[in-house]
């Protein structure tokens, strides 16, 4: 017997490369080549522990000053008009790589993450000015506390209860401990990037679209 035909056509997920689509964009710091080595090295001892975390690619780690969502291309126009006259107010500054945590905390894990340490104030003034220039465009943006990151991992769903036992059990491993204390990393903070990311079957690929320097 002939199976009868669907009533409605299966919705595809939108094309992500049409004209016509939204960007999901953020707007981040771009972390150096000493970084990214670092945290390859600390992401493939912290995968040692076989968490249900999805590591990110050290390629891709990024600080995220303020994340945009799904933009109309003609609104993210408006944010790259408006971004670099904010940005290069700023002078360039140094941060460097500090402690490894958890948010929103151990007990309920979620996001595994390095700090950022250094000229915190400077990079705060940066994202309270672009946040400003964010909200006179009239986005959105996430009114809690800053906190300077790099995420390293994300947690998968449907995590066992021990979790926050066994990352905690992780981040005490000597080897990664010795590797956060050993040397910090600088991280000379000179521009500033708007990313478009794509959302694909891997995981997300982010896309540089601008960048904007740091000249104050
Ligand atoms: P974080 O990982 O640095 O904390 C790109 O998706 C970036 O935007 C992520 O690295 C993430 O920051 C940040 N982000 C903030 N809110 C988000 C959200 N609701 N969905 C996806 N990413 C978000």
């Amino acid at each position: 017997m002939r199976k009868p035909k669907p009533k409605f056509k299966k919705e595809r997920p939108p094309d992500q490369h049409a004209v016509d689509t939204d960007w999901r964009l953020f707007i981040a710091l771009p972390m150096p080549d000493a970084v990214q080595e670092r945290i390859a090295k600390t992401v493939d001892l912290l995968s040692d522990h076989d968490l249900p975390v999805r590591w990110v690619a050290a390629e891709s780690a990024h600080l995220t000053l303020h994340f945009l969502g799904e933009t109309p291309t003609e609104r993210a126009e408006l944010v790259r008009m408006g971004l670099g006259t904010a940005v290069s107010r700023h002078a360039p500054f140094a941060l460097h790589t500090g402690d490894l945590g958890v948010f929103p905390g151990i007990r309920k894990p979620r996001v595994i993450w390095q700090g950022l340490n250094g000229q915190t104030e400077r990079l705060a003034a940066l994202h309270r000015e672009i946040g400003r220039q964010l909200v006179q465009l009239e986005f959105e943006v996430d009114d809690r506390q800053f906190h300077p990151h790099v995420t390293l991992g994300r947690v998968r769903d449907n995590p066992p209860a021990s979790l926050g036992v066994d990352i905690q059990h992780a981040l005490n491993d000597r080897r990664i401990a010795e590797l956060v204390m050993s040397s910090r990393v600088e991280i000379p903070i000179t521009e500033v990037l708007l990313v478009r990311s794509f959302l694909e079957r891997g995981g997300a690929r982010h896309v540089p679209i601008d960048r904007y320097p740091l000249r104050g």
